[in-house]
């Protein structure tokens, strides 16, 4: 894959990069030219992934990151300052979806969801402010969910952590005049998202969900489109759905 050497690079943190839509935007935008910090907990994923692009000429950083933490943020967010003095774009991409309904009591499940779907949005957020607030420009980026705007069965709790990703992205763009805020909302994606359910029923009818599921390079686009406006333009959300879904 050729490099593309943008006039502007920009210093990206991206999490939960070690695969599906997180893996696509990293080589979509390294191959840009941009200088990308990767988390994720699977560090072996990563570095192959750091690997690959940095030969062909990218320039890619990757930190083992547990988004629950705040410290590993903050950890990424200071790498990222000393080797650039700046960050540019934080995208919150990392999450998970083990989907049940109500009544099967995951309890442990919906703790985990909220941890990293919510609680994983607002620490990068408190990791990267502050910086964003003195440098007088910035962009976070959510990754949110057709489940931000609507709910289905067996969905509740994923779908509350997204409407949340939306509530916080609102709130955030209201509060900031010099930083850019856009919610990704995607519908249907090929990636491991679904593979981690342990519900028998919301497996199956997940199944029938995703069959029409689009390629992670069309969030990667939307990504990157949104991160190549002018610093005055803030996009401030695109959803990309397959033209098959109705969902
Ligand atoms: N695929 C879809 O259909 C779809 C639709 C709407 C929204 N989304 C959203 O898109 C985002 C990416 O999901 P995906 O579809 O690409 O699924 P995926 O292939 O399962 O990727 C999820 C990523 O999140 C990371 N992650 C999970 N827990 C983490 C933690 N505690 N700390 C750091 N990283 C963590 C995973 O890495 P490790 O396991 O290595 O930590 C992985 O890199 C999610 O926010 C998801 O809700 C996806």
């Amino acid at each position: 894959m050729k490099l593309t050497v943008l006039g502007d690079p920009k210093v990206i943190i991206l999490t939960g990069a070690s695969s599906g839509i997180g893996e696509a935007t990293a080589r979509y935008l390294a191959r840009q030219g941009h200088f990308l910090y990767i988390g994720a907990r699977r560090l072996e994923r990563l570095l192959k992934l750091q690997t690959e692009l940095r030969a062909e000429g990218c320039k890619v950083v990757a930190m083992d990151l547990d988004v629950t933490r705040l410290e590993g943020l903050q950890r990424i967010v200071a790498k990222a300052l000393d080797d650039h003095g700046r960050v540019d774009v934080l995208i919150n991409n990392a999450g998970i979806m083990p989907l049940s309904p109500l009544s099967a009591l995951k309890v442990a499940e919906w703790d985990q969801m909220l941890d990293v779907n919510v609680r994983g949005v607002l620490y990068g957020i408190a990791a990267v402010l502050p910086v964003m607030q003195q440098q007088e420009q910035g962009h976070i980026i959510n990754i949110a969910s057709v489940g931000a705007h609507r709910v289905w069965p067996s969905s509740a709790v994923y779908c509350a952590s997204k409407f949340a990703v939306r509530a916080i992205s609102d709130g955030l763009r209201q509060e900031t005049e010099t930083i850019r805020v856009t919610l990704i909302t995607p519908g249907v994606i090929e990636s491991e998202l679904a593979d981690h359910i342990t519900d028998e029923s919301a497996r199956l009818a997940m199944q029938e969900f995703r069959r029409v599921a689009l390629p992670p390079e069309a969030v990667a686009q939307a990504i990157a489109y949104a991160i190549a406006q002018p610093d005055s333009v803030d996009l401030n959300e695109i959803i990309v759905r397959p033209t098959a879904s109705p969902h």
